[in-house]
């Protein structure tokens, strides 16, 4: 990346009820991922990522996809059938509307063991054996534990610790934070500029208008991404920060 040049990607985009899937962030290029009955769906840069996790965990063969990419139609017929078998109360914590999903734009993925029977909406994977060191090594390998307990009020979704999302080189510095996707992509919009950058894990990262040229800088700027909140945001290497 450099200066005007720059492209602009979408690992950072927010996507929960308030901020619905635009169309400009439907996948262009899906990767196959092994799930649980054949091959599952992942926008390219995530399915690599996963692939890397898996085999880094020595999870090839026991960590399975259960759900990757889902059209819009798909997860409206996920969301009529959670009504309809479980309730509106059980779809809206444990299912995004139509239009709203994450599934969306192939950037999540739900995962699960092979050796357990997996629940489609709630699949099991415990925080122990290979589970554990998948989320111990997860944001090195650009993905974040999306829907955590207790912050339920903020993502408007129940605890899921099978849901994860690639967000690409922002998961360490979403980890350090300690911060729900909606804390940090807030957290950056009101705080920095590219003359206010945050600065973590040796990297710069600021808000920016959307539509506005990235201006040059003396350090390499590594991706930017949209956020669906009207900016995009800027990332660069170089930063002092712990
Ligand atoms: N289970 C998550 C919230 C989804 O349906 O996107
Ligand atoms: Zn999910």
């Amino acid at each position: 990346m450099n200066g005007r040049n720059a492209s602009v990607g979408r690992s950072l985009i927010l996507v929960n009820a308030a901020h619905p899937v635009p169309t400009s962030a439907l996948p262009e290029r899906l990767e196959r991922v092994r799930g649980v009955s054949g091959d599952i769906l992942l926008e390219r840069d995530a399915a690599r990522a996963l692939r890397g996790l898996v085999s880094a965990v020595d999870g090839d063969g026991s960590v399975l996809a259960v759900s990757g990419f889902r059209g819009r139609e798909e997860q409206a017929a996920i969301w009529d059938e959670a009504v309809a078998e479980s309730g509106a109360s059980f779809a809206r914590s444990y299912v995004a509307r139509p239009g709203c999903s994450e599934h969306e734009t192939g950037l999540a993925v739900d995962v699960t063991l092979a050796t357990e029977p997996y629940d489609f909406i709630r699949p099991s994977f415990p925080d122990e054996g290979v589970g554990r060191e998948f989320r111990r090594r997860a944001a090195q390998f650009g993905f974040i534990e999306r829907y955590r307990a207790g912050e339920e009020p903020v993502t408007g979704i129940a605890a899921e610790p099978w849901h994860f999302r690639y967000v690409g080189v922002h998961a360490s510095v979403i980890e350090q934070l300690d911060l729900p996707l909606e804390a940090y992509v807030a957290r950056l919009r009101r705080g920095t500029s590219v003359g206010r950058p945050l600065r973590a894990r040796g990297l710069l990262i600021w808000w920016q208008p959307e539509g506005e040229p990235i201006p040059r800088t003396p350090f390499p700027l590594i991706g930017a991404s949209v956020t669906n909140e009207g900016g995009i945001v800027v990332v660069g290497r170089g930063g002092h920060g712990a």
